[in-house]
């Protein structure tokens, strides 16, 4: 039964906002009313600048890199550390300390994706940030990740099937949050950076 207290545990770390934190740090107010309206490092990035997104991005992904290798370290499966990674994004998405309403789940994602599938995560980040660093849509370059590393995890061998439809469950949740981008993108009206 400890696999559930740490889905648990995840869940609870996942639900800590840090665009939240340090916007109501730096400028007491709240995020969510600003920008996009996301708790996410891009609206961090608009709202309070580069260094603060950076770090905002740096520590939501670290929520999902835990989740993912503390069940690892104490000796669980992949598939149990890929579920507490979704439970991870899953408290991003819809903290519990914040009213559940947070952010679209990319940086934890791309924790949860690095820690369990390196190189797969690393091809799909990089063709990611080229997207992003040609179109000037941070959304388009978080929707390719997302759809790309799942199927480019089915190339890492030792990685359970179950883990790789996981990691498909996860990116489909986030891409559903992006469902506002898409038609923004679709509609040419998107915020580009
Ligand atoms: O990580 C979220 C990003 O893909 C989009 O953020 O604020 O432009 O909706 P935003």
């Amino acid at each position: 039964m400890m696999w559930i207290l740490l889905i648990l545990l995840s869940y609870c770390l996942g639900s800590i906002s840090f665009s939240y934190l340090l916007t109501k740090l730096i400028k007491n107010e709240d995020i969510r009313n600003h920008g996009s309206g996301n708790a996410g490092a891009t609206n961090t990035l608009r709202v309070l600048g580069k260094g603060p997104a950076i770090a905002v991005l740096l520590l939501d992904s670290m929520k999902g890199i835990i989740s993912v290798l503390v069940p690892l370290w104490l000796g669980f499966s992949p598939n149990i550390a890929i579920l507490c990674g979704f439970a991870a994004v899953i408290g991003h998405n819809y903290p519990v300390f914040f009213g559940f309403k947070g952010g679209k789940g990319v940086a934890t994602t791309i924790g949860v994706f690095a820690a369990i599938s390196f190189f797969p995560s690393l091809i799909a980040g990089i063709i990611a940030i080229l997207t992003i660093w040609i179109s000037r849509f941070v959304s388009l370059g978080s929707i390719v990740f997302l759809i790309l590393t799942p199927f480019f995890m089915l190339y890492h061998y030792s990685l359970p099937f179950f883990a790789i439809v996981t990691g498909g469950c996860i990116s489909a949740v986030s891409v559903w949050r992006h469902r506002g981008n898409i038609q923004r993108l679709l509609k040419g009206t998107e915020r580009k950076i």
